[in-house]
């Protein structure tokens, strides 16, 4: 059974897609999906677009229709915890939807019909992926800014949302609400917590690595694009061929 890796945008897939041996290309769902080999392991490369329902909508034809044996996310973040700078990636523990808000009828974050605000990654996938994290980071330190300080590989919590976050206002005053409901954000984005539901919906394990492209604050609009054009690919590809060579 294949592995299914997720980019967000075409830029982060392009070196996994050129990597791809014996590369098959399949429309479905008005998306394209590549099927092949990597690192001698049978893969599907699929591009998330952009926000939870695309996401959720790519995430099932990758199971429904591919079969996947589990979903692997690779992408970008805007960075929320104090220690998380552009350039360090982020392996989720648990992921909350941050725009979810059906209070009064639940507490604000609570998935509707889940009893929960959080949901988990797999364990052991993660596990891997953080293993390939750390080495992806120790080895590109001060290749991919100006600035020679070490970049770390974090884990913990991620939010998504249909927002990109692009002022300090909203990502402080998201993060302080979110603390003070005792939940410790170290990034958002705008997909992983619909693919988390997805895989928990159809059991399929879930692991998903982010790399802080911006602060999601009031330059995070320039900063995004710039990451995304020079290190967001040489990430991914590091990143999931450690991962394969694991599995
Ligand atoms: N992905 C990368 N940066 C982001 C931001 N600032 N907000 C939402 N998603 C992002």
């Amino acid at each position: 059974m294949s592995t299914a890796i997720l980019s967000a945008l075409p830029e982060e897939q392009a070196g996994l897609v050129h990597a791809l041996q014996h590369p098959q290309r399949i429309t479905r769902a008005g998306r394209s999906f590549w099927r092949g080999e990597l690192h001698g392991r049978s893969v599907v490369l699929a591009l998330s677009g952009i926000g939870k329902v695309a996401a959720a909508t790519t995430a099932t034809a990758l199971i429904e229709h591919f079969g996947v044996a589990r979903i692997v996310f690779t992408g970008v973040a805007g960075g929320l915890g104090d220690a998380v700078r552009v350039g360090d990636v982020v392996v989720a523990q648990t992921y909350l939807q941050h725009d979810m808000d059906a209070s009064p009828l639940f507490p604000r974050w609570e998935l509707p019909g889940y009893a929960r605000s959080l949901l988990e990654c797999d364990a052991n996938l993660s596990a891997l992926l953080l293993i390939a994290a750390r080495d992806c980071v120790s080895s590109d330190s001060g290749q991919s800014g100006s600035s020679s300080v070490p970049r770390s590989a974090h884990k913990g919590l991620i939010a998504s949302g249909d927002r990109f976050v692009s002022s300090a206002h909203e990502s402080l005053s998201l993060r302080d609400a979110l603390r003070a409901a005792g939940h410790e954000v170290l990034a958002v984005e705008m997909e992983g917590a619909a693919v988390a539901q997805v895989c928990r919906d159809y059991d399929i394990p879930f692991a998903a690595a982010r790399t802080i492209s911006d602060r999601a604050d009031d330059t995070a609009h320039v900063d995004f694009p710039q990451f995304i054009q020079t290190v967001a690919s040489r990430y991914a590809e590091h990143i999931v061929g450690k991962l394969l060579q694991s599995l």
